[in-house]
């Protein structure tokens, strides 16, 4: 690794003179020296509960996967417990994921709550302990992934995935998620009146992430705070200054905090308005290229105005499986990365695979001989400096 970084380093040393500013981390004391840093040429993968695809999601054992195979970011959704614990899962309720229906000391726990304008039955998140919620099992969501997993791993807490990404023998940067604040903000009450807000971004301060896009704090530990609740967002750029990204959901749901449609929050003014807050959006892929019959119609211009309000877009969710495929890509899913990257032009890409893309990348635009390459790494700088704003 070391050796592999050394001459591009010596360009840089003599670069940084000349340009003014440094465009990558000058080596600390610590080991982050010794890391491969996260690659910023091309599009990021971005591990969507680990790599899901394989094992349970958002377990220690899927993110270990997703780093393995090449993921830039690990992505998770932090809820917290009844005792104001931060942990990593997707649904406010354990029913889907989880084995709690089969412990006996919890039969009495379902409860019904209203959640985002529908009432949700079952074994809430917001009900148990962390120490209950560590007692749980983890399983795969659908039935047609591999289950030999199911009953081996526990549900992590917000500190031990960014452990996870830290002790990572490159630089792995962490995509978490504010899930359902209006929700939790409900339910669980911290002594000290702060907010779930509040306790996600000290969280994240006590481990060092902070800095601006691209800064040389955040190519040290680079992250991506999303959420689907603006006003979260509003409330956190007062807090850090990470960068942030606003998640749009499907055309007929309204945002959980302020009741908005699809159409007025992907609108000009709304994107004028949300960019002095957030990098970026992160909208479902269906939303930018609407299907019909499973087939691709033309695509929105959604991506084309987010690029001239000079945010990127990170659509969700790549999945392999057919079931998920638009017949355009005859069941293909390097075909779709394909189109995604090259042909919409997305800056980042959720995937439940990160094997996958990271392949695809690997194959249509290589990291590995660029980095020994002094032409091709001042072709990067050039063009990282044109397109700073953009990128
Ligand atoms: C949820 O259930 C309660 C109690 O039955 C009812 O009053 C309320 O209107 C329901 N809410 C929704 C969104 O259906
Ligand atoms: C949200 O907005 C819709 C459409 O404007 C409206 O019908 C609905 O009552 C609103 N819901 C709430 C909870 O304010
Ligand atoms: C270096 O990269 C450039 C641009 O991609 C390419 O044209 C050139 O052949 C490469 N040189 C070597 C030695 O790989």
């Amino acid at each position: 690794m070391a050796s592999q970084w050394f001459v591009p380093f010596l360009l840089l040393l003599i670069l940084e003179g000349t340009i003014g500013r440094p465009l990558y981390p000058l080596p600390s004391k610590t080991e982050i020296k010794n890391k491969q840093p996260l690659q910023t040429f091309r599009p990021y993968n971005l591990a969507h509960r680990g790599s899901n695809g394989e094992i349970p999601e958002e377990t220690t054992a899927a993110y270990m996967r997703a780093i393995a195979e090449g993921a830039d970011f690990i992505e998770t959704d932090i809820l917290a417990s009844k005792d104001g614990s931060l942990i990593c899962f997707h649904d406010v309720t354990l029913d889907d994921t989880t084995d709690v229906a089969e412990h006996e000391r919890f039969s009495k726990r379902k409860r019904t709550y209203e959640v985002q304008g529908y009432n949700v039955t079952g074994f809430f998140v917001v009900d148990f302990t962390l120490e209950e919620l560590k007692s749980l099992r983890v399983k795969q969501r659908y039935k047609f992934r591999d289950q030999q997993y199911n009953g081996e791993f526990s549900i992590i807490t917000f500190e031990e995935f960014i452990a996870i990404a830290l002790d990572a023998n490159r630089i792995v940067g962490i995509y978490p998620e504010i899930k359902n604040p209006v929700h939790i903000n409900q339910h669980v009450k911290w002594p000290d009146g702060k907010k779930f807000e509040d306790k996600f971004i000290e969280t994240l301060l006590k481990y060092g992430y902070k800095g601006a896009y691209l800064s040389n704090d955040w190519l040290k530990q680079p992250i991506f705070i999303q959420s689907f609740a603006p006003t979260s967002l509003i409330h956190i750029s007062k807090l850090t200054d990470s960068p942030k990204i606003f998640l749009i959901d499907d055309v007929t749901v309204p945002t959980q905090d302020t009741n908005q449609s699809f159409w007025e929050i992907t609108s000009d003014s709304y994107l004028d308005f949300i960019k002095d807050y957030v990098v970026g959006i992160g909208p479902w892929k269906d939303t930018i290229v609407p299907a019909h019959k499973n087939h691709l119609t033309t695509a929105t211009d959604l991506v084309a105005r987010a690029h001239a309000h000079n945010l990127q877009v990170h659509p969700y969710t790549f999945r392999n499986e057919n079931i998920f495929l638009h017949f355009d890509f005859h069941q293909d899913p390097y075909a779709e990365y394909d189109y995604w990257i090259n042909t919409i032009g997305v800056d980042g890409l959720f995937t439940d695979f990160t094997g996958s893309l990271h392949q695809f990348q690997e194959w249509s635009s290589p990291s590995g001989k660029d980095e020994k390459n002094a032409s091709a790494l001042l072709h990067k700088i050039a063009f990282l400096i044109s397109s700073r704003k953009r990128v």
